[in-house]
């Protein structure tokens, strides 16, 4: 949530920071802003609205200065508008601050600063930031020692550029659980909140810890403690290539990521699965440790927590371990029962979701191993985990999430094989089947995407409507979740899942001539349960579209789309492809903004 860009170095930062500030438009959309430090001192330039109204501002193209930083806002505290955008600065207009995240003690900060005689334009969190720091740089400490005094004042979360008018050629950045990355290039440097937005300008980034500060000129970059003493940090090389983070010839990032699919499965399965054996470097769970494991959670927010739904049953089937799946934000407030026997896993593509990286660090402070499953490189969950496994995704942009599901359904599945071999408490051939049918994956995807037309002719038909609901049984209802989200959040159409069998327990009412029921049936020993389910629905003149890859008698649906077979355990890989292609196809149907929906952002550093 929020976005944060910045530049040092020798090039005009303005075209950077609104180049970067495009990039990370997904992250938050109803205002943005830049300053750059310029001749006569920081001038800020800021607009309610997307990137394109701020840079239409002509005084924008005045700026000449090449130190600047930017943001674009998804608005907590103080509701979208030109003031209470970002960059802020004090009343003496000596700092300009940038902020992503929530300064949860900001009323009594602000308290604090108005008995000093600060006044405050606007109603943000943020504002108390550069007051703050102008409040201990006044009383004789230098640009750095105030920041850091200012950030031990701070409760909450945090990812911080600064600018000081009396250090031209000096930027100061810090985080505490929010992103923030920085690239090194040659006599310049950036920072964003992630690494897509600057990955054409550089492939060497550091990664900040918890409230570590970096103190940036153009050819240098220092890095301290939260004490100020000076510490080393390690360059990570990055080695995603530029044109994943760029729409190549797609409409949409959303429809690109659906067609990144059967290689996203397949650079996730990469070397770790082959037909023999199961690879995790660097992963030290050993039989023992598993034997006497008495539960297994997998923790995670929306479409990471359905992709652990969809995988639940892999963990139990050939691990015999009881898994169970908490959304993360009810979890981190549940007091648990985690100790040393716990195993938890938590899923996140941008590995920066607050509730998610917080629940982790309640079940570590328990006792239990964590284990994270992340897209972003460096990101804050993967340094949290005792154990990090990566999907390899690629930079996802588009909010809604799709090819990070499957890349995750995918990786999970093949961990819980990992565990199922060391245990072996079911026979290898059970799990080589299943090994099998995952190395078949990357092909079927691209087998399944094959659909397009007949997904897109049926939203054709539906795209007017305003409710849907998606019916499943088993893993199948797990995909109708992550259909229904899928559909809710890019098209704006109101819809629900239910198991297929509770739908006789009440939402059976709501069904009415010519509503929508979308059925996913893939599961051989229940289609005809879901089928009699269905029937329920037409009988009520419901128009029905099935996704299936077992055989059915056609004539009795609306629509048919078949996809291909594998085994059970798997099929939420491939099932949920053509409903992600018809949330896809409506929204662009109805004529809205696909990769950005309204008041969502990609990354949820806010709890
Ligand atoms: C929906 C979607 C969200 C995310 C959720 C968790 O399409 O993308 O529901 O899945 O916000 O995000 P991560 O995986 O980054 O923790």
């Amino acid at each position: 949530m929020c976005g944060i860009i910045g530049y040092i170095g020798n090039k005009k930062a303005k075209p950077i920071l609104i180049n970067g500030l495009l990039r990370l438009e997904y992250r938050g959309y109803d205002s943005a802003g830049i300053a750059t430090i310029e001749k006569d001192g920081i001038k800020i330039i800021k607009e309610k609205g997307r990137i394109s109204n701020l840079a239409s501002i002509d005084e924008i193209n005045n700026l000449e200065g090449t130190i600047g930083i930017g943001h674009t806002r998804w608005a907590t505290h103080g509701k979208p508008s030109a003031i209470n955008s970002h960059p802020h600065s004090d009343n003496s207009k000596t700092f300009a601050v940038v902020h992503n995240g929530i300064i949860e003690n900001y009323n009594k900060l602000r308290k604090f600063l108005q008995e000093k005689n600060y006044t405050f334009l606007s109603d943000t969190d943020t504002e108390v930031i550069p007051n703050l720091i102008h409040y201990y740089y006044k009383e004789g400490n230098n640009f750095l020692e105030s920041v850091k005094l200012a950030c031990d004042d701070l409760k909450g979360s945090f990812a911080l550029e600064i600018l000081c008018n009396d250090y031209p050629d000096n930027m100061i950045v810090v985080r505490q659980d929010s992103p923030l990355v920085i690239g090194r290039s040659l006599n310049e440097n950036y920072i964003s909140s992630d690494i897509p937005a600057i990955l054409s300008f550089t492939k060497d980034f550091f990664f900040l810890n918890d409230r570590e500060f970096a103190l940036l000129s153009r050819d240098s970059i220092d890095f301290y403690d939260n004490n100020l003493n000076k510490i080393d940090k390690i360059v990570k090389s990055i080695e995603w290539n530029t044109s994943s983070a760029e729409k190549d010839g797609y409409d949409d990032f959303m429809l690109k990521e659906i067609y990144e699919q059967p290689n996203a499965i397949r650079e996730t399965i990469g070397s770790k699965l082959s037909e023999n054996k199961i690879f995790f470097n660097d992963f030290e769970i050993e039989k023992n440790y598993l034997e006497n494991i008495s539960r297994i959670y997998i923790i995670a927010c929306g479409t990471a927590m359905n992709a652990g739904l969809a995988t639940k049953a892999t963990f139990e089937k050939f691990c015999k371990i009881p898994t169970e799946v908490e959304i993360a934000s009810e979890f981190r407030y549940k007091e648990p029962l985690i100790d040393e026997h716990t195993l938890c896993i938590f899923i996140s593509q941008s590995g920066e979701t607050a509730d998610t990286i917080a629940a982790l660090k309640l079940s570590k402070a328990k006792n239990a191993k964590t284990i994270a499953v992340a897209n972003v490189i460096g990101s804050s969950i993967t340094r949290e985990a005792d154990f990090c496994i990566y999907t390899h995704a690629g930079p996802e942009i588009a909010v809604a999430s799709t090819k990070a599901y499957t890349s995750q359904v995918v990786l999970l599945n093949i961990l819980a094989l990992y565990f199922a071999e060391l245990l072996q408490k079911v026979p290898t051939k059970e799990i080589n089947q299943v090994k099998k049918e995952i190395l078949e994956l990357p092909k079927k995807a691209e087998i399944t995407l094959r659909n397009v037309a007949e997904v897109k002719n049926f939203a054709n038909v539906v795209y007017k409507e305003t409710d849907m609901f998606f019916l499943g049984r088993g893993l199948d209802y797990y995909t109708a979740c992550e259909g229904s989200l899928k559909l809710k959040e890019i098209s704006y159409i109101h819809s629900e899942s239910y198991a297929a069998g509770e739908l006789k327990h009440g939402p059976i009412a709501l069904i009415e001539n010519g509503v929508t029921v979308i059925g996913i049936i893939t599961n051989p020993n229940l289609v005809e349960k879901t089928i009699s389910n269905m029937q329920e629905v037409i009988t009520r003149g419901a128009k029905t579209l099935v996704i299936t890859n077992q055989k059915v008698n056609e004539s009795q649906f609306f629509k048919v789309i078949n996809i291909p077979n594998t085994n059970p355990y798997l099929s939420p890989v491939l099932s949920i492809i053509p409903l992600q292609l018809l949330a896809y196809y409506i929204s662009k149907e109805k004529g809205l903004d696909v990769d950005k929906p309204r008041n969502l952002a990609k990354s949820v550093t806010v709890e």
